[in-house]
């Protein structure tokens, strides 16, 4: 064969750099990686990804590079706005999340080999999974960046970021906050997540639900030890006057191995417009979402209610942390 003209001219390109904002090339498993410096330099790229996607819509930041969403879970948000964001920037996705049952999973692939293929495409995987620790799992045999968008009950740190961006960005400031959960604390992984992450601030914390759905121990006691200022109580009127914000959340119907008792709490709750007239004038009500009755239509429109701004919050975050962990910002 006659010598081929090469197509590259690799040594004019230049390769993926080690950035020095301590997260190129790492997972993002939990939010105890994340102290108030390494918040801070997200928050701020955040900040520019969301100026950037204003004033032109998308780059191509991340041109050349693909990302693999894998979800053994239901989504919306989580998954969209990664797709959304690995778009914005250039890259590509290889979405594996309406379902895995129409993936190789369906057949009985184990998670190790799901992972071991993925990362023979991609460069990142985007992880969900109904198990506790499973995000670990896959980082210890993927040698692409794994990104946990929620292992079951344990934690969603890429949503935690967005909530205390959102927090950050709806009131100006963190410290000297009372921040008030309600909802299911037990099985609500955003909320074990955003109060680990809160613990880095000076913040006041309510924690409000039904006896059965209680904030863990394990949880609690890292609340305790760092010497916050805490309370907990089954009623939001307890909380609803001093609350800078209130974050509230599903019953996790999913995670009750007895339904008659999610029965028993699934109407606990519901923040009504005359509710949010006893709430400050500047406050913030915010949501993971999907929500299922806890938060009343009419309330949308107050200006306090922050859960679709926090939504759109969510893309910047994600569009930050990738290129982030692809050496790119
Ligand atoms: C949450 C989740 O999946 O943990 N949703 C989300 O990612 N925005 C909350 C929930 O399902 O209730």
């Amino acid at each position: 064969m006659k010598e081929l003209t090469p197509l590259f001219d690799l040594d004019a390109m230049e390769p993926v750099q080690r950035n020095s904002n301590g997260l190129t090339g790492q997972d993002v498993l939990s939010v105890a990686q994340f102290d108030r410096e390494k918040l801070e330099y997200v928050f701020a790229r955040a900040r520019e990804m969301r100026a950037m996607v204003g004033k032109i819509g998308g780059t191509d930041l991340l041109k050349g590079h693909v990302l693999a969403c894998l979800f053994y879970e239901p989504s919306t948000r989580t998954s969209s706005s990664f797709i959304a964001a690995m778009e914005r920037l250039g890259g590509s996705v290889i979405p594996i999340t309406s379902g895995v049952k129409f993936s190789s999973v369906s057949k009985g692939e184990t998670l190790a080999d799901t992972i071991r293929t993925l990362e023979q495409y991609s460069d990142a995987i985007v992880l969900r999974h109904p198990k506790i620790g499973s995000a670990q799992v896959a980082a210890d045999y993927a040698s692409v960046p794994v990104l946990n968008a929620g292992d079951g009950a344990g934690e969603h740190p890429t949503q935690a970021l967005l909530d205390l961006f959102t927090i950050r960005e709806e009131l100006g400031r963190i410290d000297g906050l009372k921040v008030a959960m309600v909802g299911d604390l037990r099985y609500g992984r955003t909320v074990q997540s955003l109060t680990k992450l809160l613990l880095n601030y000076d913040v006041s914390l309510r924690f409000v639900s039904p006896e059965i759905l209680r904030l863990p121990l394990t949880t609690m006691n890292q609340v305790i030890d760092a010497k916050k200022d805490v309370r907990e109580t089954h009623d939001v009127a307890d909380v609803i006057e001093n609350a800078d914000v209130l974050y509230v959340t599903r019953v996790q119907k999913e995670r009750f191995s007895d339904l008659s008792q999610y029965e028993e709490v699934k109407d606990y709750y519901e923040i009504t417009t005359e509710l949010m007239e006893k709430a400050k004038e500047k406050m913030v009500v915010m949501h993971p979402l999907p929500r299922v009755g806890e938060i009343h239509y009419a309330v949308d429109s107050d200006p306090r209610a922050a859960y679709f701004r926090q939504v759109k919050n969510g893309m910047y975050i994600r569009m930050a942390l990738l290129a982030a962990v692809l050496g790119k910002a």
